[in-house]
């Protein structure tokens, strides 16, 4: 099977560099509008389709991203493997800004969004003890490391609702009581539905700030955040730049089954 990998750019991430035959389409989706057109090209010969999460020029704010008609806009064009690049706070000392963070697991705090495709005539549950692919993940963490990147293999990220940032005792909390190692706004519900449209999914998550917890840094605020992000945004697309040789212009497939989700899912009977 052609690969195609879709990157879902966050903040500060609005293209992608070197791509050849480059050109912006607009993708409909029974779901609603996606956040913008789509940048699809070619890079090392390997297809790539480009989605702004938060549209050209940031229109979209993480509650008001459709979610679901991004990932069925991507489902649609062909892509097999989606990367999703975004910002964070950080809960760890050891994961400081600029580094990055190739998460593997969420806690959804999320409340105000659509999160699944089967809302109505369709019931299935898809399981995503393990909301992230490996081969993916590795390929991003390998792109990464090449790069001079400091990258963290692993960690749960807890998707807020926002646009508040956190309080401090909800910080103090979500470090201390729950474990997560890092925190955003944007990647719930976007990997569950990933899962539900059977595509493969990494998480590169940008360390901008940390959060409020820390007794030695100042709470949270944007100037600082859109700092670090100026910096990541290059090291972002640097990961990008070396996955398609990496990933490979052809797939098997996935060998954890991202890709055959659905299989044992759905429970509604067939007419
Ligand atoms: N995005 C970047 N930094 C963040 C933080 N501290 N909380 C939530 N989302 C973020």
């Amino acid at each position: 099977m052609e690969t195609m990998i879709g990157v879902i750019g966050g903040s500060g991430v609005y293209d992608i560099d070197g791509l050849e035959n480059s050109q912006w389409i607009q993708i409909d989706s029974p779901f609603g509008t996606p956040s913008d057109d789509i940048l699809f090209g070619q890079l090392n010969g390997v297809k790539m389709a480009f989605l702004p999460r938060h549209g050209r020029g940031h229109l979209q704010t993480p509650s008001t991203v459709n979610y679901r008609a991004n990932i069925d806009a991507l489902k649609r064009a062909g892509v097999t493997d989606v990367i999703s690049v975004s910002a964070c706070g950080s809960f760890r000392e050891e994961m400081a800004p600029g580094d990055f963070v190739i998460v593997d697991q969420f806690i959804d705090r999320t409340f105000a969004r659509e999160k699944s495709f089967f809302d109505a005539g369709c019931v299935a549950h898809v399981s995503v003890a393990h909301p992230t692919c490996p081969r993916l993940g590795d390929a991003c963490y390998t792109a990464a490391k090449d790069a001079g990147i400091n990258v963290h293999k692993g960690g749960t990220y807890l998707a807020m609702e926002g646009p508040q940032f956190s309080t401090l005792a909800e910080s103090k909390m979500y470090r201390e009581s729950w474990g997560a190692d890092v925190i955003g706004m944007t990647n719930m519900p976007e990997a569950k539905l990933a899962r539900e449209a059977e595509l493969c999914y990494a998480s590169v998550a940008m360390i901008t700030d940390y959060d409020s917890w820390h007794p030695d840094h100042g709470e949270v605020d944007v100037t600082q955040i859109i700092e670090t992000l100026m910096e990541n945004a290059t090291k972002a697309k640097s990961i990008v730049a070396r996955l398609p040789e990496l990933l490979g212009a052809t797939r098997e497939d996935c060998p954890h089954g991202c890709d055959r989700a659905l299989e044992y899912a759905i429970l509604t009977q067939p007419e």
